[in-house]
Protein backbone atom coordinates (compact mmCIF):
# COMPACT_ATOMS: atom_id res chain seq x y z
CA UNK A 1 0.00 0.00 0.00
CA UNK A 2 1.23 3.58 -0.72
CA UNK A 3 2.29 6.33 1.49
CA UNK A 4 -0.63 8.22 -0.01
CA UNK A 5 -2.87 6.16 0.63
CA UNK A 6 -2.17 5.04 4.32
CA UNK A 7 -2.25 8.64 5.05
CA UNK A 8 -5.63 9.06 3.58
CA UNK A 9 -6.79 5.85 5.67
CA UNK A 10 -5.61 7.94 8.71
CA UNK A 11 -7.33 10.84 8.15
CA UNK A 12 -10.43 8.94 7.52
CA UNK A 13 -10.18 6.97 10.92
CA UNK A 14 -8.89 10.09 12.32
CA UNK A 15 -12.14 12.03 11.11
CA UNK A 16 -14.43 9.21 12.65
CA UNK A 17 -12.67 9.00 15.90
CA UNK A 18 -13.11 12.26 16.03
CA UNK A 19 -17.11 12.47 15.12
CA UNK A 20 -19.77 11.76 17.72
CA UNK A 21 -20.90 8.27 17.93
CA UNK A 22 -24.78 7.26 17.69
CA UNK A 23 -27.31 4.50 18.41
CA UNK A 24 -29.67 3.88 21.05
CA UNK A 25 -27.99 0.73 22.28
CA UNK A 26 -24.39 -0.29 23.16
CA UNK A 27 -24.32 -2.46 19.99
CA UNK A 28 -25.39 0.03 18.14
CA UNK A 29 -22.89 2.77 18.76
CA UNK A 30 -19.92 0.36 18.34
CA UNK A 31 -21.03 -0.52 14.95
CA UNK A 32 -21.95 2.91 13.93
CA UNK A 33 -17.87 4.00 15.47
CA UNK A 34 -16.50 0.57 13.67
CA UNK A 35 -18.51 -0.15 10.57
CA UNK A 36 -16.39 3.06 9.43
CA UNK A 37 -13.68 1.75 10.09
CA UNK A 38 -13.28 -1.61 9.78
CA UNK A 39 -11.09 -1.65 6.42
CA UNK A 40 -8.21 0.48 8.41
CA UNK A 41 -8.76 -0.86 11.32
CA UNK A 42 -5.64 -3.18 11.89
CA UNK A 43 -3.39 0.01 10.73
CA UNK A 44 -4.01 2.17 12.83
CA UNK A 45 -4.61 0.33 16.14
CA UNK A 46 -1.22 -0.98 15.34
CA UNK A 47 0.10 2.70 16.43
CA UNK A 48 -2.50 3.11 19.34
CA UNK A 49 -2.78 -0.06 20.94
CA UNK A 50 0.10 -0.80 22.35
CA UNK A 51 1.31 -4.22 24.44
CA UNK A 52 -0.91 -6.50 22.73
CA UNK A 53 1.56 -8.86 21.26
CA UNK A 54 3.67 -9.26 24.28
CA UNK A 55 0.58 -10.12 26.46
CA UNK A 56 -0.94 -12.63 23.23
CA UNK A 57 2.81 -13.92 22.99
CA UNK A 58 3.34 -14.28 26.76
CA UNK A 59 -0.29 -16.23 27.21
CA UNK A 60 0.45 -18.14 24.50
CA UNK A 61 3.86 -19.43 25.38
CA UNK A 62 2.62 -20.06 28.77
CA UNK A 63 -0.45 -22.63 27.98
CA UNK A 64 -0.32 -26.68 27.45
CA UNK A 65 -2.17 -28.15 24.03
CA UNK A 66 -5.94 -28.77 24.12
CA UNK A 67 -6.92 -25.49 26.06
CA UNK A 68 -9.90 -23.43 25.20
CA UNK A 69 -9.40 -19.42 24.71
CA UNK A 70 -11.84 -17.29 24.89
CA UNK A 71 -11.11 -13.93 23.79
CA UNK A 72 -13.75 -11.36 24.61
CA UNK A 73 -14.11 -7.74 22.24
CA UNK A 74 -11.41 -9.86 20.34
CA UNK A 75 -12.81 -7.64 17.16
CA UNK A 76 -10.79 -8.61 14.06
CA UNK A 77 -9.05 -11.39 15.53
CA UNK A 78 -5.59 -9.32 14.43
CA UNK A 79 -3.86 -10.28 18.04
CA UNK A 80 -4.03 -14.00 17.05
CA UNK A 81 -1.52 -13.69 14.01
CA UNK A 82 1.08 -12.57 16.30
CA UNK A 83 1.15 -15.45 18.29
CA UNK A 84 2.21 -17.98 15.11
CA UNK A 85 2.51 -21.54 15.49
CA UNK A 86 1.01 -21.47 18.72
CA UNK A 87 -2.70 -20.91 17.81
CA UNK A 88 -2.42 -24.58 16.85
CA UNK A 89 -2.55 -26.14 20.54
CA UNK A 90 -5.43 -24.33 21.38
CA UNK A 91 -8.63 -26.62 21.07
CA UNK A 92 -10.85 -23.46 20.31
CA UNK A 93 -9.96 -19.92 20.22
CA UNK A 94 -13.32 -17.68 20.52
CA UNK A 95 -13.24 -14.60 19.16
CA UNK A 96 -16.32 -12.86 21.07
CA UNK A 97 -17.67 -9.29 19.54
CA UNK A 98 -20.87 -7.27 19.30
CA UNK A 99 -19.19 -5.66 15.97
CA UNK A 100 -20.34 -7.51 13.15
CA UNK A 101 -17.98 -5.31 10.78
CA UNK A 102 -15.10 -6.54 12.63
CA UNK A 103 -16.47 -9.70 13.29
CA UNK A 104 -16.13 -9.90 9.33
CA UNK A 105 -12.85 -9.05 8.96
CA UNK A 106 -11.96 -11.28 11.80
CA UNK A 107 -13.74 -13.81 9.32
CA UNK A 108 -11.70 -12.85 6.52
CA UNK A 109 -8.41 -13.56 8.48
CA UNK A 110 -9.67 -16.94 9.38
CA UNK A 111 -10.36 -18.30 6.02
CA UNK A 112 -6.98 -16.20 4.19
CA UNK A 113 -4.69 -18.63 7.57
CA UNK A 114 -7.27 -21.49 7.48
CA UNK A 115 -7.90 -21.65 11.15
CA UNK A 116 -9.77 -24.26 11.54
CA UNK A 117 -9.83 -24.02 15.62
CA UNK A 118 -11.15 -20.12 15.95
CA UNK A 119 -14.73 -19.15 15.63
CA UNK A 120 -16.15 -15.89 15.45
CA UNK A 121 -19.90 -15.13 17.89
CA UNK A 122 -21.35 -12.20 17.81
CA UNK A 123 -22.87 -11.81 21.46
CA UNK A 124 -22.44 -9.56 24.29
CA UNK A 125 -19.33 -10.45 26.43
CA UNK A 126 -21.28 -10.24 29.58
CA UNK A 127 -23.89 -13.11 28.23
CA UNK A 128 -21.08 -15.39 26.74
CA UNK A 129 -20.28 -18.76 28.17
CA UNK A 130 -18.24 -21.29 25.37
CA UNK A 131 -20.23 -24.15 24.02
CA UNK A 132 -17.57 -26.80 26.35
CA UNK A 133 -18.96 -25.03 29.71
CA UNK A 134 -15.24 -23.69 30.98
CA UNK A 135 -12.46 -21.88 29.88
CA UNK A 136 -8.40 -22.07 30.24
CA UNK A 137 -7.66 -18.67 28.92
CA UNK A 138 -9.84 -15.15 28.70
CA UNK A 139 -8.48 -12.53 27.09
CA UNK A 140 -9.40 -8.50 27.18
CA UNK A 141 -7.24 -6.64 24.75
CA UNK A 142 -8.45 -2.77 25.12
CA UNK A 143 -12.42 -3.72 25.02
CA UNK A 144 -12.57 -3.32 28.85
CA UNK A 145 -12.52 0.46 28.11
CA UNK A 146 -15.47 -0.01 26.11
CA UNK A 147 -18.29 -2.30 28.33
CA UNK A 148 -20.49 -0.27 30.19
CA UNK A 149 -21.33 -2.84 32.51
CA UNK A 150 -17.53 -3.60 32.50
CA UNK A 151 -17.44 -5.15 36.59
CA UNK A 152 -20.46 -7.67 34.94
CA UNK A 153 -17.79 -8.59 32.18
CA UNK A 154 -14.81 -9.50 34.79
CA UNK A 155 -17.71 -11.50 36.69
CA UNK A 156 -18.29 -13.31 33.33
CA UNK A 157 -14.86 -13.91 33.09
CA UNK A 158 -14.23 -15.47 36.40
CA UNK A 159 -17.22 -17.47 35.93
CA UNK A 160 -16.35 -18.89 32.69
CA UNK A 161 -12.62 -19.79 33.54
CA UNK A 162 -11.67 -22.96 35.70
CA UNK A 163 -10.33 -22.94 38.66
CA UNK A 164 -6.64 -22.19 38.34
CA UNK A 165 -7.57 -20.48 34.87
CA UNK A 166 -5.49 -17.31 33.12
CA UNK A 167 -7.19 -13.93 32.50
CA UNK A 168 -4.99 -11.74 30.61
CA UNK A 169 -6.23 -7.89 29.94
CA UNK A 170 -4.46 -5.07 28.31
CA UNK A 171 -5.61 -1.68 28.24
CA UNK A 172 -6.00 1.87 28.89
CA UNK A 173 -6.05 3.59 32.66
CA UNK A 174 -5.13 6.21 34.89
CA UNK A 175 -4.34 5.65 38.32
CA UNK A 176 -5.78 6.39 41.45
CA UNK A 177 -4.77 9.79 43.00
CA UNK A 178 -3.23 7.56 45.77
CA UNK A 179 -2.98 4.24 43.82
CA UNK A 180 -1.53 1.27 46.34
CA UNK A 181 1.75 1.11 46.96
CA UNK A 182 4.19 0.12 44.29
CA UNK A 183 1.85 0.99 41.92
CA UNK A 184 1.92 4.07 39.77
CA UNK A 185 0.92 7.43 40.16
CA UNK A 186 0.08 9.25 37.15
CA UNK A 187 0.20 13.34 36.99
CA UNK A 188 -2.78 15.03 37.93
CA UNK A 189 -2.80 15.83 33.88
CA UNK A 190 -3.05 12.21 33.20
CA UNK A 191 -5.40 11.81 35.67
CA UNK A 192 -8.00 14.41 34.07
CA UNK A 193 -6.92 14.92 30.42
CA UNK A 194 -7.42 11.30 29.46
CA UNK A 195 -10.58 10.45 30.48
CA UNK A 196 -12.02 13.32 28.62
CA UNK A 197 -10.25 12.45 25.32
CA UNK A 198 -10.96 9.15 25.51
CA UNK A 199 -14.44 9.54 26.50
CA UNK A 200 -15.80 11.08 23.19
CA UNK A 201 -15.74 8.02 21.71
CA UNK A 202 -17.50 5.52 24.49
CA UNK A 203 -13.97 4.67 25.67
CA UNK A 204 -13.64 5.47 29.23
CA UNK A 205 -10.71 5.48 31.21
CA UNK A 206 -10.30 5.09 35.21
CA UNK A 207 -8.60 3.38 38.12
CA UNK A 208 -11.73 0.77 38.87
CA UNK A 209 -11.18 -1.70 36.49
CA UNK A 210 -7.55 -2.60 37.35
CA UNK A 211 -8.75 -2.11 41.10
CA UNK A 212 -11.56 -4.84 40.26
CA UNK A 213 -8.95 -7.23 38.36
CA UNK A 214 -6.31 -7.46 41.09
CA UNK A 215 -9.65 -7.93 43.81
CA UNK A 216 -10.63 -10.64 41.80
CA UNK A 217 -8.02 -12.43 40.91
CA UNK A 218 -4.59 -13.87 42.14
CA UNK A 219 -2.48 -11.37 40.57
CA UNK A 220 0.97 -13.16 38.55
CA UNK A 221 1.97 -9.79 36.16
CA UNK A 222 1.47 -6.31 36.49
CA UNK A 223 3.30 -3.58 34.22
CA UNK A 224 2.27 -0.40 34.03
CA UNK A 225 3.60 1.78 30.91
CA UNK A 226 3.20 5.12 28.94
CA UNK A 227 2.39 4.52 25.17
CA UNK A 228 2.51 6.80 22.66
CA UNK A 229 -0.43 7.81 20.26
CA UNK A 230 0.09 7.93 16.21
CA UNK A 231 0.39 12.04 15.42
CA UNK A 232 0.26 13.51 18.85
CA UNK A 233 4.26 13.26 19.57
CA UNK A 234 4.74 14.32 22.83
CA UNK A 235 1.90 12.98 24.70
CA UNK A 236 2.15 9.82 26.36
CA UNK A 237 -1.17 8.22 26.91
CA UNK A 238 -0.92 5.16 30.10
CA UNK A 239 -1.99 1.43 29.65
CA UNK A 240 -1.21 -1.58 31.82
CA UNK A 241 -0.63 -5.09 31.21
CA UNK A 242 -2.41 -7.51 33.92
CA UNK A 243 -2.20 -11.04 34.08
CA UNK A 244 -3.98 -13.37 36.84
CA UNK A 245 -5.44 -16.57 38.02
CA UNK A 246 -9.06 -17.48 39.30
C1 LIG B 1 -10.75 -1.14 21.00
S1 LIG B 1 -11.56 -2.54 20.35
C2 LIG B 1 -10.32 -3.78 20.59
C3 LIG B 1 -10.45 -4.91 19.63
C4 LIG B 1 -9.35 -5.96 19.73
N1 LIG B 1 -9.41 -6.66 20.99
C5 LIG B 1 -7.99 -5.36 19.52
O1 LIG B 1 -7.12 -5.47 20.40
O2 LIG B 1 -7.76 -4.80 18.43
C6 LIG B 1 -12.81 -2.96 21.56
C7 LIG B 1 -13.67 -4.09 21.12
O3 LIG B 1 -14.59 -4.44 22.16
C8 LIG B 1 -15.84 -4.76 21.57
N2 LIG B 1 -16.88 -4.65 22.58
C9 LIG B 1 -17.18 -3.58 23.36
N3 LIG B 1 -18.19 -3.87 24.21
C10 LIG B 1 -18.53 -5.17 23.98
C11 LIG B 1 -19.48 -6.06 24.56
N4 LIG B 1 -20.29 -5.67 25.56
N5 LIG B 1 -19.56 -7.31 24.08
C12 LIG B 1 -18.74 -7.71 23.06
N6 LIG B 1 -17.81 -6.93 22.50
C13 LIG B 1 -17.69 -5.67 22.94
C14 LIG B 1 -15.94 -3.75 20.43
O4 LIG B 1 -16.89 -4.09 19.46
C15 LIG B 1 -14.53 -3.75 19.90
O5 LIG B 1 -14.31 -4.72 18.93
Amino acid sequence: MSILSDLIGDLKTIYHLAKPVQGDTHQQRLENFYSTQSADYDRFRRRLLQGREELYQTLANGNEDGKIWVDFGGGTGANLESIGDHLAKFVKIYIVDLSPSLLQVAQARIANHGWTNVATVEADITQFSPPEGIADLVTFSYSLTMIPDWFAAIEQAQHILRPGGTIGVVDFYVSHKHPPQGWQRHSFFDRNFWPIWFATDNVFLCPNRLAYLNHKFDTVALIERMGSLPFLTGLKVPYYIFIGHK
